[in-house]
């Protein structure tokens, strides 16, 4: 018998040179004990094979299939996982294609600790919620998280968390190792890691962000706790509410169908109760130049628009704003209250300002279109995305407002904002992250549009894309103080 000592958390290369070695000297798998270090087994282990030497191991023809699967299934935290691995090797030399076999008990057995080992590095992509913490030397903020997977996953699954957040300093720990990155070398560790303690803000955006997308007409609770197993939500912030909004939903959705659907009233109706209360006031030259826009943009008929929207949805902030944040069009909220960043996508907004340090009411916030585009779906007004013509159109307005209030910085709220203010239709990810000069030593900034992160049906990818606006407004006050540092 032949006992071999792995580390067995998660590393190939120890289980593959044990491997290799075994193979090379003819060792049946029958005869191979596999242990980890610090198992019972290890203090008597005289029957331990001497470590092999390197040079003694074979080259073993293996498909790059197997070597996938096994770096794969090695992650796995089942004990036998290395005996299953060296018996399916072994048999792999006379029954090539043995992995094909689904109905093989080994075979089947490798295909169950890979899928349970995807299925962990999938609930760390999207359960990882990470914490900022006070920067150090460096000017990039820095975030912590805690997870606690079932499998080593956390060499594997890395890679993702580098290419989503190149941009900030991170450390993921967890008692299956860590992984952390500092804009330049991700550095990764098997050994088991301790907790960081951190609460932040950010807590409160998560809570924010869940209660938003929460329909309480789509609980499903046994479809929701699989796919956010009750083990995960104690390192989640947003999980507190969870048993509150389920309790609560019911008598939501009576309430939503209870409310009547919004009617707007007729378009001609409130045209000409504008322009009768216009004569009523006699000339409105002497108003501040704002307010006079606003009050014209109020009968505006440059596009159809305007025919089933409630009202005209202008802009609203300082009429000397240093910035000027610039969305797509008003939603259904915004549309029957008047007021632009009021509904769910306005709650984002205003949660990623406050979080970047921005004060909203010193900052100008309006849209590229300034009616509600939307089809009707039984009772219910669902948002369309404006054409290009109605962008056009609508130029005019957001070209008065920036020469009225003079911004210093312009952020571009997603493409139709982009459009807007360049002409240029861009997909958003080849010009964010740059500042754009503008004329009159303007700077633009362009980030996603709440509302498209609101639309995401995935939940890992959500998440990213809220830390990544979240981010893009940090940027924009960042560029802010700058200006005024000069
Ligand atoms: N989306 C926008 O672009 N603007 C709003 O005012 C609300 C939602």
């Amino acid at each position: 018998m032949r006992t071999v000592t792995l580390e067995g958390r998660g590393a190939f290369d120890e289980w593959r040179d044990a491997a290799r070695a075994l193979l090379g000297d003819g060792v049946v798998p029958e005869q191979v004990r596999w242990q980890l270090s610090g198992a019972a087994g290890d203090l008597f282990g005289s029957d331990a094979g001497a470590p092999v030497p390197r040079e003694r191991a074979l080259e073993i023809a293996v498909s790059k299939a197997f070597i996938e699967a096994a770096e794969a299934a090695i992650c796995h935290s089942e004990p036998d996982r290395f005996s299953l691995l060296y018996r399916i090797l072994w048999r792999l030399q006379t029954e090539r294609s043995l992995l094909q076999v689904r109905s093989d008990p080994d075979v089947a057995d490798l295909v169950r600790l890979i899928k349970n080992v995807r299925r962990d590095s999938h609930k760390m992509k999207a359960f990882v919620r990470f914490r900022e913490v006070a920067a150090m030397q460096t000017k990039r903020r820095r975030f912590v998280a805690w997870f606690e997977p079932e499998h080593f996953i956390v060499a594997r699954t890395a890679g993702f968390f580098q290419r989503r957040f190149t941009d900030m300093d991170w450390l993921i720990a967890t008692p299956k190792g860590s992984a952390a990155w500092n804009g330049q070398e991700l550095k990764t560790s098997r050994e088991p890691a301790a907790r960081p303690e951190a609460e932040d803000e950010t807590d409160e955006l998560w809570r924010t962000y869940f209660a938003n997308i929460f329909n309480p007409a789509r609980v499903k609770i046994r479809a929701m706790q699989s796919e956010m197993p009750k083990k995960y939500w104690k390192n989640m912030p947003e999980a507190s509410l969870i048993p509150d909004l389920i309790a609560g939903a019911e008598r939501r959705v009576q309430e939503m169908a209870a409310r009547e659907a919004s009617q707007p009233p007729a378009f001609h109706e409130r045209l000409q109760a504008q322009w009768r209360g216009r004569e009523e006031e006699g000339s409105s030259t002497d108003l501040p130049p704002l307010v006079r826009l606003r009050q014209e943009a109020a009968s505006c008929t440059r596009c159809p628009l305007h025919c089933h929207a409630t009202q005209t949805v202008f802009g609203e902030g300082p009429d000397d704003a240093e910035i000027m944040f610039v969305g797509e069009q008003p939603g259904d909220t915004e549309d029957l209250a008047g007021r632009p960043f009021i509904g769910p996508a306005g709650q984002v907004f205003d949660e990623a300002v406050e979080a970047a340090g921005i004060d909203r009411s010193q900052v100008y916030v309006t849209n590229a279109v300034k009616h509600f585009k939307y089809e009707r779906r039984g009772k219910r007004r669902i948002h369309m995305r404006p054409d290009a013509g109605e962008v056009a159109r609508c130029r005019w307005w957001v070209s008065k407002e920036i020469e009225v209030v003079q911004p210093r910085i312009v952020v571009a709220l997603g493409a139709t904002a982009y459009l807007s203010l360049t002409g240029e239709s861009r997909p958003i990810a080849e010009v964010r992250g740059m500042p754009i000069p503008m004329q009159d030593n303007r700077m633009l900034l362009v980030t996603t549009h709440p509302s498209a992160i609101l639309r995401m049906p995935d939940p890992d990818l959500k998440a990213r894309s809220l830390a990544a606006f979240r981010s893009d407004l940090g940027d924009a006050k960042r560029l802010f103080d700058t200006l005024h540092l000069r």
